[in-house]
């Protein structure tokens, strides 16, 4: 079975890669030229765990393949895998351009059946309309061929997106006949051996559960964010709260701690989109604008607490701040929506400056704000804190778990943590003479 895949980015060039090293013969196809030059090199334009080396063997193994040519990757497989871009339209709906450029050259190129794939996460009825458009080019072209699409909605995690590919806890179907979900089938085989992970069901359906995932734990972020903000006033500790309610198996551990807000491609983009689907069908969708509207507020919340110990916004003009983390989580080097671009922007505007230090996303902090003043990147977490006038933290990456309170003391002008990721215990910085702010951290 031969498969190509539209689109190298994070989903696109996982997907492709991943099936590469399961055997398939892969073909990632992206309009970005350079792009395509660099990945046959073995220069890989994301941070992702094991995804250097899967890219490199398989490529070097000729078992996948990188194209700009959209003629090329029609021809090559039998699966058609649409995992391109769908960035967020002015009203926040996603914006189906890319995808259906790609639907359209798939109709234009197709010669024989085609099994077209939405990897991309699509509004509900994109498929359709996926379909519709091939069914046009065919039509304009005066030739009857046949052809299938399928949704199959990614669920992979930045940062253990390979793992999450070879070890799925679930790859959700969408087909309209029971021939293609065994095509389906026989394609995720190798991923699918030990226990059935396969669900398959309706188009629709398929293409709903991914919004609904996301927005469900979105949902488990701004609610316990939300009793973040109450602990805080009535004297309580939402991480003791946390372990409380978490030990309800109908609650569950995961998902459920309180912070600085979320972040990144994913979250922020799939509740906007989902809420504009149901205000364009005349549904006012209460709940998901309050999540979107939670999680703004929270991106919020370390620089208010920095104006709170500073007696006011006003009196930071000058001051210097060491910045633990600044990629959206641990693991990569993504900023998109990281609640880190928050806090700094709001420093500066208030005229403080920034000493940041993050694992992997300095390179990628550099080329979004290029070279300014207020912002010096240091090769340590160590060096970030030197003569800074307080540290505030926004990402929890496992090096900044443990540090040594007593030099970082010594760095600081002053013993003060804004910790955006309640990494610490409160009471035993407070014993070692630090100013401990935590998110929900009221007891
Ligand atoms: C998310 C989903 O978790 C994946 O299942 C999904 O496939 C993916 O989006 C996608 O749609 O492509 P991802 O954006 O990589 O994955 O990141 P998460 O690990 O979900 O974290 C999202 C944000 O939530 C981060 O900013 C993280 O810090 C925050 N978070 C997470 C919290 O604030 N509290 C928590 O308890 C958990």
């Amino acid at each position: 079975m031969k498969i190509t895949i539209f689109g190298t980015g994070y989903v696109g060039l996982v997907t492709g890669a991943c099936f590469a090293e399961a055997g398939y013969q892969v073909m990632c196809v992206d309009i970005d030229k350079e792009k395509i030059e660099r990945l046959k090199q073995g220069i890989i334009p994301i941070y992702e765990p094991g995804l250097d080396r899967v890219v490199k063997e398989n490529y070097a193994a000729q078992r996948l393949h990188f194209s700009t040519s959209a003629g090329e990757g029609v021809a090559f497989g039998e699966f058609q895998f649409i995992a391109v871009g769908t960035p967020p339209d002015e009203d926040g709906s996603a914006d189906l351009k890319y995808v259906l450029a790609v639907a359209e050259e798939i109709g234009r190129h197709m010669e024989q059946h085609r099994i077209v794939i939405d990897k991309s996460t699509v509004p509900v009825g994109t498929a359709d309309k996926v379909r519709a458009k091939i069914s046009s080019v065919l039509a304009e072209r005066k030739v009857d061929l046949t052809f299938d699409v399928i949704s199959n909605p990614e669920f992979l995690k930045e940062g253990s997106a390979v793992a999450d590919f070879m070890k799925p806890d679930r790859i959700v179907i969408g087909a309209d006949s029971p021939a293609n979900a065994e095509r389906m089938r026989e394609l995720y085989a190798p991923f699918n051996r030990n226990h059935d992970r396969l669900i398959v069901m309706d188009i629709r359906s398929a293409e709903l559960t991914k919004y609904a995932a996301n927005a469900m734990l979105a949902t488990k972020i701004s609610f316990m964010n939300e009793i973040s903000n109450l602990a805080e006033r009535l004297g309580a500790d939402v991480e003791n709260v946390r372990i409380g309610i978490g030990s309800d198996p109908r609650i569950g551990y995961q998902f459920i701690y309180a912070g600085c807000g979320y972040g990144g491609s994913c979250f922020p983009k799939d509740v906007q989109a989902l809420a504009r689907t149901a205000s364009t069908i005349g549904y006012e969708p209460r709940l998901l604008n309050a999540i979107e509207a939670i999680n703004q507020d929270q991106k919020t919340r370390l620089f208010e607490l920095v104006s709170r110990h500073f007696d006011g916004a006003g009196n930071l003009r000058g001051k210097v701040f060491a910045l633990w983390g600044l990629a959206f989580k641990p693991n990569t080097d993504d900023m998109r929506e990281a609640p880190s671009r928050v806090l700094m922007e709001a420093l500066w505007a208030a005229g403080a400056r920034v000493q940041a230090y993050d694992p992997e996303a300095m390179e990628e902090t550099q080329r979004i704000y290029g070279a300014r003043e207020d912002l010096v990147l240091m090769g340590t977490k160590e060096a970030a804190l030197k003569g800074a006038d307080g540290l505030v933290i926004c990402t929890e990456w496992k090096g900044f778990t443990a540090p040594d309170f007593a030099v970082m003391a010594q760095q600081l002008k002053q013993p003060v943590i804004f910790d955006g990721r309640n990494l610490y215990d409160p009471s035993r910085l407070q014993a070692k003479g630090w100013t401990y702010y935590g998110i929900g951290r009221g007891a």
